[in-house]
């Protein structure tokens, strides 16, 4: 049993992140953090995805804590990654679902964490409608808090698992020192938090970043984060390491004055055109044969399938979609650590 506490072989070492002196007081954002504590976090969190996704790992790390999840939005990834690494570093969770708490008899979410917060919990991670929100707990609440995605602002444990992936993939995951890499962030931009994080902690580790979309959903005053700016993704393509295609969230969108609709998929005053829009940006088969040798394909999730990218690339065998969901766990694992370890 190795200091992990997971049955591994005993000739085999005890991860790196064990050692990690990271400390955090928060994660609310990844504007602006130091590349080397970028680099720290990444650093444990590649150490975690050794054994972060197997069942019998439990480190005690943080054994006799209490993490409170609060979600006031709906997430799959997100949530049970944070579960499942909380517990496998041995704390106890408290998982609160917006829909049922009292926010619904008109509570405030800063009265609804300092609520939580009275019962004894070491620290939360809050997913949240309005940008800003985890930053306002923070200020109100004595605990570290973690942003699980607010509004259209950050998702930073997001970014990290991204960058995570690419590092792995392009043989990066030792130095993470990403310069020279190019990567494309690709779709409704204007509404992604997860783009956000990603142009923050790509470029800050060397990477160029390239976002493109629509005028609509991709901006020019996009380049103020650092990042380049394109409406041609097909004159792109052939030169990018990394291409993360971004879900339309029509939930966020303007409705077209067309009849309404009970679909989600729907065309909105941005996007008129369903057929049109996976034309000119959808990641098809074709385009993704167009990819350079090495190139790989990322989506966050969930993702519309047949709209910003078909099956068979979401399938296939550039995508490492899979491969980010398994990093989640380990980057939250380390994350949580970082927040809350001695
Ligand atoms: N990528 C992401 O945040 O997914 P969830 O909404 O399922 O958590």
């Amino acid at each position: 049993v190795t200091a992990l506490g997971t049955s591994q072989p005993a000739s085999q070492p005890a991860p790196a992140a064990a050692r990690s002196a990271v400390r955090l007081q928060h994660l609310l954002t990844l504007r602006g953090q130091p590349p080397e504590l970028l680099r720290d976090l990444l650093s444990r969190a590649r150490d975690y995805a050794k054994v972060a996704n197997e069942p019998s790992t439990n480190t005690r790390e943080l054994a006799g804590r209490t993490i409170a999840t609060l979600f006031f939005e709906d997430s799959t990834r997100t949530r049970t990654s944070f579960t499942l690494a909380a517990r496998r570093l041995g704390a106890d969770v408290i998982d609160v679902s917006g829909s049922s708490t009292s926010v619904n008899k008109g509570e405030s979410l800063v009265d609804t964490a300092r609520t939580i917060a009275a019962m004894g919990v070491s620290a939360m991670v809050i997913r949240a409608k309005p940008a800003g929100a985890p930053a306002d707990i923070a200020r109100a609440v004595g605990l570290p808090i973690i942003n699980a995605g607010d509004g259209k602002h950050e998702h930073p444990t997001q970014g990290l698992l991204d960058i995570l992936t690419i590092a792995q993939a392009h043989g990066r995951a030792t130095d993470f020192d990403l310069s020279g890499l190019r990567i494309a962030i690709v779709g409704d931009i204007a509404n992604s938090r997860v783009a956000r994080s990603g142009i923050a902690g790509l470029t800050a580790l060397g990477a160029r970043v390239v976002c493109v979309g629509p005028p609509a959903l991709a901006p020019r005053s996009l380049a103020t984060l650092g990042c380049e700016v394109s409406s041609d993704l097909d004159s792109l393509l052939g030169e990018m390491d990394a291409v993360m295609m971004l879900r339309i969230q029509f939930e966020r969108h303007a409705p077209a004055s067309e009849p309404a609709s009970a679909a989600i998929v729907k065309p909105t005053a941005a996007i008129p055109s369903i057929r049109e829009y996976r034309e000119f940006y959808g990641l098809t088969e074709a385009r993704a044969a167009r990819l350079k040798s090495g190139a790989v394909v990322l989506h966050p999730g969930p993702f519309n399938r047949g709209v910003e990218i078909d099956d068979a690339v979401a399938d296939g065998a550039r995508s490492l979609i899979l491969r980010q969901v398994a990093n989640g766990v380990a980057v939250r694992m380390a994350v949580l650590a970082a927040v809350m370890g001695e």
